[in-house]
Order: structure tokens, then sequence, then C-alpha cells
């Protein structure tokens, strides 16, 4: 083994996704505090937050909502291990944005809040794990605190997403009435001791069961049996199942007081996978000792208003990445200087030297760099491109004020690069009134924001009537542009979309004239 591979083997690149309050942001927070990167106490990271809203409009939207939009990465060594946690952006809605850092990802951590289980608006980024096959870590938070049965959390895990829940440990006493947890690898008890607000790491007291069935009485009792319950139904961790991403290590705890975030930062590392070799176009595993090569799976531009400008972020698949090498943009086949890499830690940029499969470089000001792009030295390859989803919700941007036009279309074309919403035109309109296509209507309100503040064109959004797209081509595209309730766009990778008012509709025209082009946008998972 060279050392690409050795440390490929010691990381650990993983998301944690969530519904907006069941505990992301406090759970991320622990991670650091154990990972010892917080020096200044738990809450640094909330801190450095609230001082970059302060700074930049664009983090204005963030704070008026009080969601994190921007993904940053953040990385810490724990034990032997280096950890590398991509941020989801936290919308209420889907975003394509938090599939493309899922692309990235080799396993993703599951938050729950004890007390609401699965919630239906989140529903689809869980999904989208089981689709993609990534290995699932589930965390059931807030257990200090009054919420719903074990059992039927994990039952609801089970039927609403697919994933089949085994507990690693298991919780004594209620929700609301925490005594600790029994780790069933070992069957020991591990107290649960409440810390002030978790500033400190949590106190581990492990008791052996004997002592624990006489301190902790009727609930150590009702622990053991339904634990024996979780036996007797096979609910136990299987290796080949958690990494075809069927099966999920569940764990209880309370990220506010830090009760059980060991145990689940160590099952990080010893369950989920390190970075292995990622596949080429043509399914071909790229070696991790093979020459440098990576894809961007982000571009977020102008973070800070200060540096004004636009980094993408890539995950590095093999070789060794060093700052200053010179490599090969696959699309353009242009070298790319890799002069101003960075190791971006919430808005905090550091200079990285190197890095190895699985670590994440933003490169600054990488202007032709698209989402999907491979960058490649010596050796070439070209890693698939992410899928993108089919939009469901189509908008008409216009500017408001027709002096601000340049702006406008300047705006529009960043922000269709970098993914915010897909941006379709009318041939015959062309940019004047483009037509803005998401996944989640959240995306139109940051698209909004950042026209108005960033690029200075405030913009009227209206509504349309369409809501499924099929992908069509030049000769269905009169026949259809012909009909009531139809349009047919096209997309700036010069992709032609037929836009629906109903998926009625779209299926009693398949069936009538199945010789037109209309294709699913996405082949396989969550086509819409
Ligand atoms: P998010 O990033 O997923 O949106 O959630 P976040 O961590 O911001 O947590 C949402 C709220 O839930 C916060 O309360 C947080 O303190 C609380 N919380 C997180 N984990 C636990 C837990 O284990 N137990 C309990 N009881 N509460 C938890 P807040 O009042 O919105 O914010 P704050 O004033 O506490 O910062």
């Amino acid at each position: 083994m060279t050392t690409p591979s050795i440390e490929a083997a010691r990381r650990r690149t993983f998301a944690i996704i969530s519904h907006p309050d069941a505990g992301k942001t406090t759970l991320t927070e622990k991670f650091l505090l154990y990972g010892g990167a917080l020096t200044g106490g738990a809450g640094a990271v909330k801190a450095r937050g609230d001082r970059r809203s302060a700074t930049s409009d664009w983090m204005e939207l963030e704070k008026q909502r009080g969601i994190s939009i921007t993904s940053t990465v953040l990385q810490f060594p724990y034990r032997d291990c280096v950890v590398n946690l991509l941020d989801t952006p936290g919308h209420r809605d889907f975003s394509e944005d938090t599939y493309r850092v899922l692309a990235a990802a080799d396993a993703a951590v599951m938050v729950l809040d004890a007390a609401k289980g699965i919630e239906p608006q989140t529903l689809k980024l869980f999904e989208v794990c089981k689709a993609r096959q990534m290995p699932l870590l589930t965390f059931i938070n807030k257990w200090d605190r009054p919420g719903r049965d074990a059992l039927e959390l994990l039952d609801e895990i089970e039927s609403m997403i697919g994933v089949q829940p085994a507990p690693v440990t298991w919780p004594v006493g209620i929700a609301g009435d925490f005594r600790g947890v029994v780790d069933r690898r070992t069957g020991d008890f591990i107290r649960f001791t409440r810390t002030a607000r978790g500033a400190t790491e949590a106190p581990e007291e492990v008791i052996d069961a004997a002592r624990a069935a006489v301190e902790e009485g009727a609930s150590w009792t009702t622990a053991r049996d339904e634990i024996e319950l979780l036996e007797t139904s096979g609910l136990d961790h299987d290796e080949e199942l958690f990494l075809g991403g069927e099966m999920s290590p569940t764990f209880f705890g309370s990220a506010l007081t830090n009760f059980g975030v060991r145990l689940l930062l160590d099952a990080l590392i010893d369950l989920s996978p390190p970075a292995t070799a990622r596949e080429d176009t043509d399914g071909k595993p790229r070696p991790l000792d093979a020459p440098f090569s990576g894809f961007v799976f982000k571009v977020a531009a102008n973070m800070d208003k200060a540096h004004r400008d636009r980094i993408a972020f890539l995950r590095v698949c093999s070789g060794e990445f060093e700052r200053g090498m010179v490599v090969t943009h696959g699309t353009t086949g242009k070298p790319f200087a890799t002069k101003y890499a960075h190791q971006v830690f919430g808005q905090e940029r550091e200079t990285i030297e190197q890095a190895y499969p699985g670590d994440i470089v933003g490169l600054v000001n990488a202007t032709d760099v698209r989402v999907g792009d491979t960058l490649w030295a010596e050796e070439q390859v070209t890693f698939p491109r992410i899928p993108t989803f089919a939009p469901e919700h189509f908008m008409v941007a216009r500017v408001r004020d027709t002096g601000r036009f340049k702006q406008f279309r300047r705006g529009i074309e960043q922000l269709d690069q970098e993914g915010v919403v897909q941006v379709l035109r009318d041939p015959d309109l062309g940019d004047q009134a483009p037509v803005l296509a998401a996944v989640g209507p959240m995306q139109f309100d940051v698209a909004k924001h950042r026209l108005e503040n960033e690029f200075g064109a405030p913009v009227e959004l209206s509504p349309t009537a369409y809501s499924v797209a099929r992908r069509t081509d030049e000769g269905s595209s009169a026949a259809l542009r012909s009909m009531r309730g139809v349009d047919v766009l096209a997309r700036a990778d010069g992709t032609l979309l037929a836009l629906f008012e109903s998926r009625y509709w779209l299926d009693r025209l398949q069936g009538d004239q199945p010789e037109l082009t209309l294709e699913p946008l996405v082949a396989g998972e969550l086509a819409g």
C-alpha cells in the first residue's frame, strides 16, 4: 500500500441528514467537541455562524429563516482517523444541493427527534439514501425529554423508508425519564448523567448488568424485556446489509447533553466504510493509489461578501492532492492550476497543502468548473455526473427594472451553473423570461434572494401551471408545442424539456401518441 490508500483507510466521509430542528447542528457541535476541534467550548461553531450571518447578506436569509443554506465541510481527527463531515442544507423540502452533497459522502447519519420520528417533509431525503444504497446510521435524539416509544420509532423507520433499524444501544427509561442505554454488544449499562448543556464531554459510567438491575429496578426490567424482543425479531447488526444501505445501526441519546455522542462517533469509525475506490463512467473503479482524481459536487459563489468569489468543492477519489499541482479539467481538457486550494472549515478558510481520497478540497475561483466535472492528473478518468432530479416546481422569472437586465442575466447564469435552480428557456423568448425549475420550492426563495442581493437584480417570480417535466427531442417538439397545456423549453446543456400541467395529461398523451419522445429525466431513482 502506498500513502493514498493508507490515508484513505483512515478517512470517514459522511453527511448528517435530518429534519430541521431534529438536532443536526447540535450533534455537529458535539462531534467537534469530541474530536477536540472545538477550542472555545460548545457553541463555538454556532457563534461562528452568528458572526458570519452578520457580515453577509447571503447569510441573512439563513438567519431570517433559521435554517442553514450553505453546506460546509468540517474536518477533524478522531482516534486514529480523519473525519470529514459534510453539512447538508437544512431545508424543509428536498433540494438538489443536498443530493449532491450525499454523492460526495460515503455514509450518512440520520438524526431523528424522539418526539417526532420521521417527518414527512424530509422523507424524500431519507429515501434518497436508501436509493443510493448509502450506509446509514440512525441517531434518535432528544431522549432527555418526553418523546415516543422506542419500538414504535423503529417500526416507523422500517415502514416509512424501508431500512431495517438495528439498535446498537437501547434506552433504559422512557423518553423524558432517561436513565441511560444498554450497549447491546456488551450487555453493559451506560448511565446518563446530565451535563450543563453539554459544555464538556459527558461522563460515561459503565455499570454491569447485575448492578444495573439493582439500581435501576423497573426501568431495567422493561429495557431487558424489550431487548429480548429485539433479539427474537432479528434486529441485529449485519455488516453486509448495512454497507448496502438496507440496515441502519441505531443509537439513542441526547446531543444537547452529549449523551450517546461518543458511542455514535465510535460507531462511525468502526462501522462505516472508509474512502474506497470510486467507479468511473464505465463502471471501472479508479484505484486509490492511481494518480490524483476527484469530482466537483458543489459550486458556491459569494459565500462571503468580502471574498466575492466562487468555490468549487471537490471530493478526492484517488491519489494524493498537493496544492499547486496542475491537473486536467476533464470537461474542457484544459490544465487547471490548484494554487488556491483551501480547506473550508465552516466559513473559515485555510490553505490546504495535501489531501487524500475521502477529503474535500475547496478550489477558489474555479471559473470554468461545474458540478459533476472530473479533475485528474496523469491518467485520464471521468466520474459519472451527479444525476439531477426531475423538477416538480416551475416559476417564470422577470427582472423588475429592465435597466438591470444585464445583472439579471448574469445572475441567472450563475444560479444555473451552481444548480441552485435549473434554468429553462423558450427559444423564442431567450433570456427575457426564463422558467426556473426546482425540486423543492425553497430553491426559489434562495434564487430570488440571491438575484436581488448579490446581483442587484430584483425579480418577480410568477407561478406557472406546470408540474411535470419530460425529456424530449427536436423531432417531437413541434407537435408538443402545438398542444394546449404543454410547453417545450431548453436547458443550458441543450436538453429539451416538455412541461405538462398534469401527469394525467402526460399519461394520456403517451397512450395516444407513443411515437413522441417523452422520457423521464433521471434514469432510475426518484424520477418525477
Ligand atoms: P437542526 O440543526 O437539526 O435544525 O437542530 P438544532 O441542533 O439547531 O436543534 C434544534 C433545537 O433542539 C435546539 O433548541 C437545540 O438546543 C435542541 N436540541 C438538540 N438536541 C437536543 C437534545 O438532545 N435534547 C433536547 N432537549 N433538545 C435538543 P433551540 O431552543 O431551538 O435552540 P437553542 O436556543 O437551544 O440553541
